[in-house]
């Protein structure tokens, strides 16, 4: 598995970037809020809940949005659009934990058994992929390149039990970014990137959690670590598809990796087909359309 440094002198690079951070209000988005405001980034941070006033700066526009609700989202896009001509970074960052029980029965008042409302996949994945969608239409736009990064986690590679949908969401999006690795022309100028942080110290982990955590000498990082492999990723263009582990304070990228070491646990013969029969769309037939 390869480390990835991440050289700090590069953030000046921030300067001006046109920066949407989702979940801004909170942990990882806060974190993110305040290092690419406070390297000069234009910072438009958005969430559900209001921005704590005591980190605002004039480099911060906070926008209520509920990323569930599609117009919401689309007119937080368009004003950005509109008001600065361009999106250079789109930070999805924004996701809950198992905030439903999807396996514990209810019934209405007839009886019946209810279908559960699906919290967590809508907003860890379907607001997700409707933020992704949004910013490829408008960074396609525009002549300046576009960085869109999203905030996986360490469950989009392990199940482990307890959070049932935050695994479906977070494990459905690596699945959608290893197709948009492949499958974003170059030339819309766009790289797709995400983190995927272990435990980090947020407004995600209850306080008894995160007492409990603690106490058992697990890592618990700071909520920059994952804010500054973001940054990285707005300032490195030809990385794409690139899934960044940050644990303990440190970043492992995991895709080259799992590719590395395809052959041992799918079997070599069935890596070769997959090489020769579906990773070639020519082939394969299959590539993500767009217009
Ligand atoms: N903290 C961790 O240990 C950890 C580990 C792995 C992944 N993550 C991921 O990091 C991301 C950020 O979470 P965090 O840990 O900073 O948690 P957090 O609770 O501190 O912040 C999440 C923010 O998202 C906002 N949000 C939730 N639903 C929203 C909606 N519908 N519309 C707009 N905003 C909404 C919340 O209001 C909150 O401010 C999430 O995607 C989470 O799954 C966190």
């Amino acid at each position: 598995m390869a480390q990835v440094h991440i050289d700090e002198s590069q953030f000046v690079d921030l300067k001006d970037k046109v920066t949407i951070i989702t979940g801004a209000s909170s942990g990882i988005g806060l974190a993110a809020a305040c290092f690419f405001s406070s390297h000069g980034a234009r910072v438009v941070a958005v969430d559900i809940n209001a921005f704590p006033e005591a980190d605002t700066n004039d480099n911060i526009v906070y926008r209520k949005v509920d990323l569930t609700k599609w117009n919401e989202q689309l007119d937080l896009f368009q004003w950005t659009f509109d008001t600065y001509g361009r999106i250079d970074v789109a930070f999805l960052n924004a996701g809950v934990a198992e905030i439903e029980d999807v396996f514990v029965d209810t019934f209405d008042g007839n009886g019946r058994l209810q279908e559960p409302q699906h919290k967590v996949t809508k907003i860890n994945l379907l607001a997700t992929i409707n933020g992704t969608k949004l910013a490829i239409h408008f960074m396609r736009k525009q002549t300046q390149h576009g960085s869109i990064v999203i905030t996986g986690s360490g469950k989009c590679f392990n199940g482990i039990g307890g959070t049932p949908m935050y695994a479906v969401s977070k494990h459905g999006l690596l699945g959608m970014l290893r197709t948009l690795a492949y499958d974003v022309p170059p030339e819309f100028n766009i790289n797709v990137n995400m983190v995927c942080p272990f435990w980090t110290n947020t407004g995600i982990l209850s306080p008894e959690h995160r007492e409990k955590l603690a106490s058992a000498k697990k890592c618990m990082q700071p909520a920059n670590v994952p804010a500054i492999a973001a940054a990285h990723f707005s300032l490195n263009p030809k990385v794409h598809g690139m899934a960044l582990y940050a644990a303990c304070g440190k970043y492992t990228d995991i895709e080259s990796g799992f590719a590395l070491t395809r052959p041992i646990w799918i079997g070599a013969e069935n890596h070769l087909d997959r090489v020769l029969f579906e990773e070639d769309p020519a082939i394969s037939g299959f590539k993500t359309k767009f217009n």
